[in-house]
């Protein structure tokens, strides 16, 4: 029934592995400003404040507790049954869909546990938390890691790639996204005006405004199973 997939996801899915979302109540954005640790302006005043921000967001994500749940394993499945081609953006900075078994994946807003040279853009695996010691091997004099995380006013990641799919997929599915950051959030309208069927998983209820053609509301690691469990038999309708 469907040749080329494309899914879409946000922090709604790691939120019952147990990592905080953005603008849901008690969210990041609700503990932290994000001019102070969410863009260049913020870590050129206080690089230490917005180095703690992601070494404790990574920390967090080495808790025994934070694992992948049933949504990011259904999508690993998807990736492994489905015929077709399947290509998922996330823009979440934790590893859970790689820990899931997904591979065929890009993470359009960076990644925690990463650092860049500010000067060549080479990214590196952290071995220890940012700080002093986290200095690139790339450049004399070395210099100091910034996290590898695309913030607020910079261009996200792989954004050629992204687009090519978008404009090739059938179906384009978002899951646990608030659709309130661009380009991200425009993503529906590309796949829909290049003919895909849109679908949306979410705990909320359908915006009203929402440009979807499909709403399925609930907690992500119930409805994706039961999704994906309908697209490998071809019954997205019944
Ligand atoms: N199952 C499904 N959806 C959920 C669940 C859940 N268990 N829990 C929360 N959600 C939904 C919320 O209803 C909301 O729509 O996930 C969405 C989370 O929205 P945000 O917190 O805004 O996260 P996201 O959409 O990923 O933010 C996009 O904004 O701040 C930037 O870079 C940051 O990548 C992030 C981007």
């Amino acid at each position: 029934m469907y040749h080329h997939i494309v899914v879409l996801t946000g922090a709604g899915i790691s939120a019952e592995s147990g990592l905080k979302t953005f603008r849901d109540q008690d969210g990041l954005w609700e503990e932290h400003r994000i001019e102070d640790v969410a863009t260049p302006e913020g870590y050129q005043r206080d690089p230490h404040l917005v180095e703690q921000f992601y070494n404790h967001r990574w920390q967090q994500l080495q808790d025994a507790a934070v694992q992948p749940n049933a949504a990011h394993v259904a999508l690993a499945r998807l990736e492994q049954e489905f015929s077709g081609e399947l290509f998922l953006v996330t823009q979440n900075v934790d590893n859970l869909h790689e820990r899931a078994g997904s591979r065929r994946m890009l993470h359009m807003h960076g990644e925690l546990g990463k650092g860049r040279c500010p000067r060549s853009g080479q990214i590196f695996t952290l071995h220890e938390p940012f700080g002093q010691e986290n200095c690139c091997t790339c450049c004399i004099p070395a210099q100091r890691l910034r996290p590898h995380i695309v913030w607020f006013g910079e261009i996200p990641i792989g954004m050629d790639r992204i687009h090519d799919e978008l404009e090739r997929c059938d179906l384009f599915i978002a899951i646990g996204t608030s659709g309130t950051v661009y380009p991200a959030a425009g993503f529906v309208d590309i796949a829909s005006h290049h003919g895909a069927l849109t679908v949306e998983v979410n705990i909320a209820e359908k915006d009203p405004h929402s440009l979807f053609h499909l709403h399925y509301q609930g907690m992500a690691s119930e409805t994706v199973p039961q999704l994906v469990d309908k697209i490998l038999k071809g019954r997205l309708f019944s």
